[in-house]
């Protein structure tokens, strides 16, 4: 792509705004950022097919993105970043509220006026020789009373499109701001300007200095440095969470690490759950779930795979919606057996990233199929099943039109949500955890939900394998002080009359030789229907020191037969000593928040140790009290 020369730089007294921008205040924004930030031209997306087509081909012109085998993959795309800018900054990123504390113990923070002195100086130029794209968005239907504006200036082209599929992006959210109504303004920069007659690079990013900000109060969010994924597409992780959970917290609703799926049952009665797991633990699998054959008549519908906006409706019952309209999936591993519905979504109109190319202009992941003979890695370098390296990065991802899963649930745009009946919390745990737990009710649900832990993977900042504790797997989304946050949980079921049921699952829990002892993916499906039974009021269960568990028979084995109640037992086994153990990790969380801990908590930790000195014969399987 041909650089604008400095003599086209745009001035930001005399810069032009179409007439249908009519906020005054978002104007003088912008010719503030302008002047701080310089760019040599100012681009206002429209958001159309046209505009997203031109920019693909402007890309693919500036090698940023190599066109895809059309006959393999429509107008298709991939990107290969920087190998420095591959996944989330969770060191990088920043809560900057006015005091300390309101950010609390599990964020990074510093004094916004002190944080502003040092953007200030990194923005001061920063997209010289770079075009600023007016990025104006909607997360949620566009004009729902739910859904909040943003609008992004970026000098990424590739962050415009992006957005396209991730958000409802274009001119007609101008119409929504109209004069005066309220938005996020989001500033994102690679923070790589560019000197007169200085070469692009493919992926321009800054790979020493990066900082994605937050400031809650005054609801803005900075962005330097990285192109990647959540660090840039700002609409999702910062404003869907960060920002949002802020908002959610004074309004009184909940912004969630949540995927949200509707389950129809053979009568077809639909029950709808919010599901969180940390990064990488298959939120976009279990999403797009298709139950194995045998269970003839249950299915599995996607409202969204990865953020839940949940608010109390006037009938006592939460309601969601799903804010973003695309997938931003990670790559690796997703397969037919895996996920058949998202390779199905990602057939054509993608953008892939970080992704292994075929020779025959396809792309290819591990996990995917048998390894092609040979391959041009993430990194551009020739690659054979030989090589000792990934030929796709582990966080490699895939961004498509939610629209393309034939899953996608025919409420996923309804501006009034769909009805909760059940949370369901997960992490990765190879030991400790059992397959399914029912909490007591709402308040140890939330103890769930707050005492989670996740083994670390590549999208998660950390040492592989250590658990990490993440409350509500929101630990790097959440805009304010954890404890703060378990409180607001609290009270949102004490404010409803109809709560939803609340439920652990681990998929991951591995056997004595080290392997998974659950096949997980579509077989989930058994666990999942034994939720929604419960959380209907049906399905049978024995009360276990953690809660209401199923008994063997109580799932569904239809094509499963040769999973012994052996196996099933030793995947819902609760063994006291660890368990001991486990609480004394709860307490390490606790101590972090020892100011702001809810009283619940510590009076549920005193419930859970004397439910685990019960003696086993009360309640190991098959002994219990049955509550049907
Ligand atoms: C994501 C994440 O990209 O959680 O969704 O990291
Ligand atoms: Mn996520």
């Amino acid at each position: 792509m041909a650089q604008p020369t400095a003599t086209t730089a745009v001035d930001a007294a005399t810069l032009e705004f179409p007439d249908y921008i009519k906020h005054t205040q978002f104007k003088e924004w912008v010719r503030e950022m302008v002047a701080l930030c310089k760019p040599d031209k100012v681009y206002w997306c429209d958001g159309s097919q046209e505009e997203y087509d031109r920019l693909c081909n402007e890309m693919v012109e500036s090698d940023t993105f190599i066109r895809l085998n059309p006959e393999l993959r429509p107008n298709s795309f991939l990107a290969r970043s920087d190998p420095s800018d591959v996944a989330r900054v969770e060191d990088r990123t920043y809560i900057c509220s006015v005091n300390r504390d309101a950010a609390g113990p599990t964020n990074n923070w510093m004094n916004p006026k002190e944080m502003h002195e040092i953007l200030g100086g990194l923005f001061d130029g920063c997209m010289r020789g770079r075009t600023m794209y007016v990025i104006p968005f909607s997360m949620g239907p566009l004009g729902s009373h739910i859904s909040y504006i943003g609008v992004e200036l970026s000098d990424s082209a590739y962050v415009v499109v992006n957005m396209r599929i991730m958000t409802r992006m274009g001119k007609a959210v101008y119409d929504v701001l109209g004069e005066k109504g309220d938005y996020v303004p989001c500033i994102h920069t690679v923070g790589a300007p560019l000197e007169p007659g200085q070469e692009d690079v493919a992926w321009p990013c800054n790979p020493k200095v990066k900082y994605i900000v937050h400031f809650p109060e005054e609801r803005s969010i900075w962005s330097y440095g990285s192109g990647y994924g959540g660090n840039a597409l700002l609409g999702k992780k910062c404003l869907a969470l960060r920002i949002a959970s802020v908002i959610g917290r004074d309004e009184g609703w909940l912004a969630e690490h949540m995927l949200i799926l509707g389950v129809e049952d053979p009568t077809g009665k639909k029950t709808y759950v919010a599901a969180a797991f940390p990064s990488a633990c298959g939120k976009t699998n279990f999403a797009m779930l298709i139950p194995p054959a045998p269970m003839e008549g249950w299915k599995v519908t996607t409202i969204g795979d990865d953020i839940a906006w949940i608010k109390p409706g006037d009938d006592g019952r939460l309601y969601a919606i799903n804010p973003e309209a695309g997938y931003f999936g990670v790559a690796p591993g997703t397969s037919e057996k895996t996920n058949p519905n998202a390779l199905r979504s990602i057939e054509a109109n993608t953008i892939f990233t970080n992704v292994a190319l075929t020779p025959d202009g396809n792309v290819w992941w591990e996990g995917l199929s048998a390894p092609p003979a040979s391959a041009i890695d993430w990194q551009g370098n020739e690659w054979t099943p030989a090589s000792d390296k990934k030929a796709a990065h582990p966080n490699s991802r895939f961004t498509a039109p939610a629209a393309q899963n034939p899953a996608i649930d025919p409420a996923w745009e309804d501006p009034n949500g769909v009805p909760i009946q059940a949370f369901i919390f997960g992490g990765r745990r190879s030991t400790v955890v059992p397959l399914i737990v029912q909490s007591f009710n709402w308040s140890f649900g939330v103890y769930t939900g707050a005492t989670m832990g996740s083994e670390m993977t590549a999208a998660a900042f950390g040492t592989m394998g250590q658990v990490r504790r993440d409350p509500f797997a929101m630990l790097p989304f959440l805009g304010y002080h954890v404890g703060r946050y378990f409180t607001h949980w609290l009270n949102i079921g004490r404010n409803i009359s109809d709560p939803p049921r609340v439920f652990s699952v681990n998929w991951f829990r591995k056997d004595a030789d080290g392997n998974f002892a659950w096949p997980g993916f579509a077989d989930n499906m058994r666990v999942l229907k034994w939720i929604v039974e419960r959380a209907n009021g049906r399905g049978r269960a024995i009360e276990s020191p953690l809660g209401y568990m199923p008994r063997y028979e109580d799932l569904d084995w239809r094509g499963m037969e040769d999973f012994t109640e052996q196996q099933f037992q030793e995947l819902m086994a609760v063994d006291r000593d660890i368990w001991l153990q486990e609480l004394l990790l709860h307490e390490e969380l606790f101590m972090k928040i020892y100011d702001r801990i809810p009283n619940e908590f510590i009076a549920i930790r005193s419930l859970l140790l004397s439910n685990l000195w019960r003696s086993p014969e009360h309640w190991e399987m098959g002994a219990g009290a049955y509550n049907s």
